[in-house]
């Protein structure tokens, strides 16, 4: 087998975000722009050489072309074994059991998670360490150097691989293994759940799911789980079949783009349960029949609830939240006795407390769900937890969480995201912001008690991460974030997270829309938001 060496120029683009590198598909495909990228991690991270790695991605558009080049690039750096889901697929929980089951080096996930896919959607690269999670800071900024500098790229000069068959193979020195994607995903979530309890709910004729797959990767691992093992009838699972371009759709699961799943939960069909995940797996949503459950009560819930899934009894010591998560979950570990701690955005911040056995379960409010089992976030394992729950209380969805709120209060919740602003207006009004600290002292109905940058420090490795956002938090305990999105491709998006707590039970039950508008519209006019931004209205509430 011959290796060539290439030669080519840097990116000056190829800094990864809150997630990996994610870009255009026409940004991607430019002349080595994906082989600048991996050889990079290559050089960044040395010690590949004999080692085994997981390759694998959503199956959007691109998947295939960048496994055939990773593959063999792979080879010309004499990995060890590559470990690929059967046609290509994984789901990113998926490859993250493996990652870990296999004892491998890292991984190689091919996913722009819930961005649009299709010729003229995203792609992403992310690379996993070997426990499983996203390559921390350090990491990422060593290979974004090595982007800078790039001049040469190895590459074996070898045919296509087939990777539609389960099976082994040599290419070179490096052992080429097919495996079937869902079957060991499936036996890690029956490590942690009870199947037999399960199956008594799903397979009951009084008790009736929907799961959309969104045309993304969890399609076959869905209908494995919830139709061939826990006995849902078939048609459970809605948009099963992985797609390149997802169907057209976004495969985002919350209310905006998983529409037809919502509608049904609030049509006449007597939906009980409803969920969906995003395009690689980690995201989920989680209804009840005509309810919807905030991914931030959805961690409180699961919290709130652990003893319930008899895996996790006496084992939960803390549990994380992002730091622009609603704060319901501080209630929880404050009346259970857990550490509760608050990370950046990014699900990789969770992992170094995972590693350093801190925290148990992790969650963000843009409907990412986890635990310290895996290093990624995990839409199933939330769906079979909620599933869980719901088979130990015989309990609705609604009822569960409202008997949550009776007992700790709400937290009413929403995010606006101005998505495609310009650059220069978006770092402008963060500046603007940062400038008025001190102050602006009242918002509307509302008195500012705190207006400021938030810094974190990793508690377990005390590394640092600076400016993770912008809290203003008020005497009433009402709370709004603004940050900056760190996985868009093009421009900058704003996100704005608003939060406002109730414990009076009478007005548990309101519209989130009406109880968080004045909060809204009083930021709005002290900050002259729409001016500053060239934005008259959100993009998308969430
Ligand atoms: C977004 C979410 C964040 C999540 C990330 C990857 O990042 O806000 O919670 O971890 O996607 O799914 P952002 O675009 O806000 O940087
Ligand atoms: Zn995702």
């Amino acid at each position: 087998m011959e290796i060539k060496t290439i030669v080519t120029t840097p990116f000056q683009d190829q800094k990864t975000g809150t997630a990996g590198l994610r870009k255009k598909v026409s940004v991607f495909s430019q002349e080595n722009y994906l082989e600048n990228f991996i050889q990079s991690i290559f050089n960044a991270v040395p010690g590949f050489q004999g080692k085994t790695i997981v390759l694998g991605g959503d199956g959007r558009y691109y998947n295939a072309h960048a496994i055939q080049v990773i593959v063999k690039m792979a080879a010309a750096q004499k990995v060890g074994r590559i470990i690929i889901g059967q046609n290509g697929l994984f789901s990113t929980p998926a490859a993250s059991n493996l990652i870990i089951k296999r004892k491998a080096f890292g991984g190689f996930i091919l996913s722009a998670s819930h961005n649009p896919g299709g010729k003229n959607g995203d792609f992403g690269i992310k690379f996993d360490l070997s426990n499983g999670g996203g390559a921390p800071e350090a990491v990422t900024d060593r290979i974004y150097e090595e982007t800078k500098k790039i001049t040469s790229y190895q590459i074996a000069d070898t045919p296509d691989i087939d990777i539609s068959q389960i099976g082994e193979f040599s290419v070179g020195e490096t052992v080429i293994e097919i495996v079937d994607s869902v079957k060991d995903y499936v036996e890690f979530v029956k490590g942690i759940f009870d199947f037999d309890a399960l199956k008594g709910l799903v397979s009951s004729e009084n008790f009736k799911m929907r799961y959309d797959a969104m045309n993304g990767s969890t399609g076959p691992y869905a209908v494995r789980i919830f139709e061939e093992i826990l006995g849902a009838p078939k048609g459970t699972v809605l948009r099963g079949t992985p797609m390149e371009d997802f169907g057209g759709g976004h495969p985002d699961p919350n209310l905006t783009y998983a529409k037809e799943l919502v509608d049904l939960m609030y049509s006449d069909e007597g939906i009980d349960f409803g969920c969906a995940a995003d395009g690689d797996g980690d995201r989920n949503m989680i209804l009840g029949n005509h309810f919807f459950v905030t991914p931030s009560d959805s961690l409180a819930v699961i919290t709130a609830n652990y003893e319930k899934v008899p895996y996790y009894k006496g084992k939960v010591k803390g549990v994380a939240r992002s730091m622009p998560t609603s704060r319901a979950l501080d209630d929880v570990t404050a009346a259970l006795g857990l550490k509760a701690y608050e990370t950046p955005t990014g699900w990789k911040y969770f992992g170094s407390l995972m590693d350093a056995g801190l925290i148990s379960f992790c969650g963000e409010e843009s409907f990412g769900t986890g635990c310290s089992d895996l290093r990624e976030k995990d839409g199933i394992w939330a769906i079979l937890y909620w599933l869980s729950i719901l088979a130990a209380t015989g309990k609705t969805v609604q009822e569960v969480v409202q008997e949550h709120w009776r007992r700790y209060g709400r937290h009413y919740y929403l995010r606006y995201d101005y998505e495609t602003l310009e650059t220069e207006d978006a770092l402008n009004f963060m500046d603007y912001l940062r400038s008025q600290f001190g102050k602006i002292t009242r918002m509307g109905e509302e008195t500012v008690k705190s207006f400021e940058e938030w810094n974190y420090t990793d508690p377990a490795t005390g590394e640092v991460a600076l400016k993770q956002g912008i809290i203003v938090l008020f005497e009433s305990g009402s709370r709004i974030v603004f940050r900056l999105s760190g996985t868009g491709s093009s421009g900058k998006t704003l996100r704005i997270y608003l939060e406002k707590y109730e414990k009076e039970s009478s007005r548990l039950n309101k519209e989130p829309t009406e109880v968080i508008k004045p909060l809204f519209e009083g930021m709005a006019k002290a900050v002259s938001l729409s001016d500053r931004i060239n934005r008259e209205y959100p993009t998308v509430i969430t």
